[in-house]
């Protein structure tokens, strides 16, 4: 008797709390999600930035501008000041001069996952700023959201429950029986330039029961499926990054199918390297079976990251070592540290690429942006490498 009447206080107070937990998410959407308030990118460069962006000096801008091949810069209405330019603009002085990044039309884009079955890892984070890195370098991305949760389709300032249908957004359609014939229905352009998004929402869920029972009919459909989408949009980019969801199920194995490289970020912690030494197992188990049903996949790369790592804790360090021993070839060389940075900008659905203002200016903030621009330009490195018209490039950067 006193048990159920403990239980039911229990229950109670959970109802409770999980009734407090969605007033406050739904606050927060209400936010960042009113209407008329849309995602926008707010990043603007002064000319030397803008310079150092394109590789040219800030004089050949300024006599571009003056002799009309590029348009005179934008200024302040009132107080008449240069506003700098925004990221389409520094694209476009790229164009003029010649130094956009793509890769040479006959090179073939790269699909890169970055996968680990566990959640929490750091996959969403990582795939979200390293395709900001890419825009703002120039490249043309597309970023696929495979995860139902859609943490990357939220930071892409889409509203999964609202703005997402997951019949006619989503990777959805496309493994159902007579789905389209391509891609492109599903890519949406997001206000990052040079960034195309496929977004999730919950819906993805059910469809991992769908590909399981369709699986056992008609494995390889199921299997190529995805591989075979990316091949009809994929002539569009440069570099396309997935999103998998956090356990091994068919959307997983169609990315691990799919993918021509792979980022595994590992917080190197005990608890989260077991469960990553655990994905390497499987991913070998699993990429035999895969193998068995048609074709080996080589990958370009696969390399390991270590993620949320915190050099205050003797652990962390203990355990990085031991990845370093053990994965001597294996292991990113940069890190991508533990930062409030990081936390502090997801809880504004956002990212330190997107953080503008007087908070960029802090010494943390510069810091977190070292640690991922250097993470990001090893990856970037790496896809560069697989083009043999950046290898010129690579050299001169004595990075080949
Ligand atoms: N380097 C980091 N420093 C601080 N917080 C991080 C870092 N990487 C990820 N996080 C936070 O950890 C949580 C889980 O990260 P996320 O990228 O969503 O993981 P996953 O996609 O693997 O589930 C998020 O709240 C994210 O903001
Ligand atoms: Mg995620």
């Amino acid at each position: 008797m006193q048990q159920s009447a403990l239980s039911t206080v229990t229950l109670t107070e959970l109802d409770q709390l999980a009734n407090r937990a969605s007033t406050v998410i739904s606050r927060l959407r209400d936010r960042l999600y009113a209407p008329g308030s849309e995602k926008q990118l707010d990043l603007r460069f002064n000319v030397r930035r803008a310079a150092e962006m394109v590789g040219r000096s800030d004089k050949l801008i300024r006599d571009a501008e003056a002799d009309g091949r590029l348009p005179m810069p934008d200024k302040d209405a009132e107080t008449g000041r240069r506003t700098g330019y925004s990221l389409a603009e520094v694209n476009r002085m790229r164009e003029v001069f010649g130094t956009l990044p793509h890769r040479a039309p006959d090179e073939s884009a790269l699909v890169l996952a970055i996968q680990n079955f566990k959640g929490g890892v750091g996959k969403s984070t990582m795939v979200c700023h390293f395709a900001q890195h890419l825009a703002l370098k120039g490249y043309r991305v597309c970023v696929i959201d495979c995860d139902s949760q859609a943490s990357t389709t939220s930071m892409f300032g889409l509203n999964p429950d609202v703005d997402v249908d997951e019949d006619e957004d989503t990777l959805y359609p496309f493994f159902r029986h007579g789905g389209p014939p391509t891609l492109h229905y599903a890519l949406h352009a997001t206000y990052w330039p040079g960034i195309a998004l496929i977004p999730a929402n919950l819906g993805l869920y059910d469809a991992e029961y769908e590909f399981a029972a369709r699986m056992a009919r008609d494995q390889t459909f199921v299997l190529d499926r995805l591989r075979e989408g990316l091949a009809s949009i994929r002539d569009q980019f440069d570099v396309i990054i997935m999103d998998p969801p956090p356990a091994l199920g068919m959307l997983s194995l169609s990315v691990l199918r799919a993918a021509d490289a792979l980022i595994i970020p590992a917080p190197p912690n005990n608890i989260d390297f077991g469960s990553t030494a655990h994905f390497l197992k499987m991913m070998g188990a699993t990429l035999n079976e895969l193998a068995r049903h048609g074709g080996t996949r080589d990958y370009a790369f696969v390399k390991i990251l270590a993620t949320k790592m915190n050099d205050q804790k003797s652990a962390h360090q203990a355990i990085k070592r031991m990845m370093d021993a053990v994965f001597p070839l294996d292991m990113l060389k940069a890190v991508l540290k533990d930062s409030a940075e990081i936390d502090n900008a997801a809880a504004n659905l956002s990212t330190v690429y997107e953080t503008t203002g007087p908070a960029t200016r802090t010494e943390t903030h510069k810091r977190c942006r070292a640690y991922l621009d250097a993470v990001c330009t090893e990856i970037e490195d790496l896809i560069r490498m697989t083009w043999p018209s950046h290898h010129p490039q690579l050299r001169k950067e004595g990075k080949l």
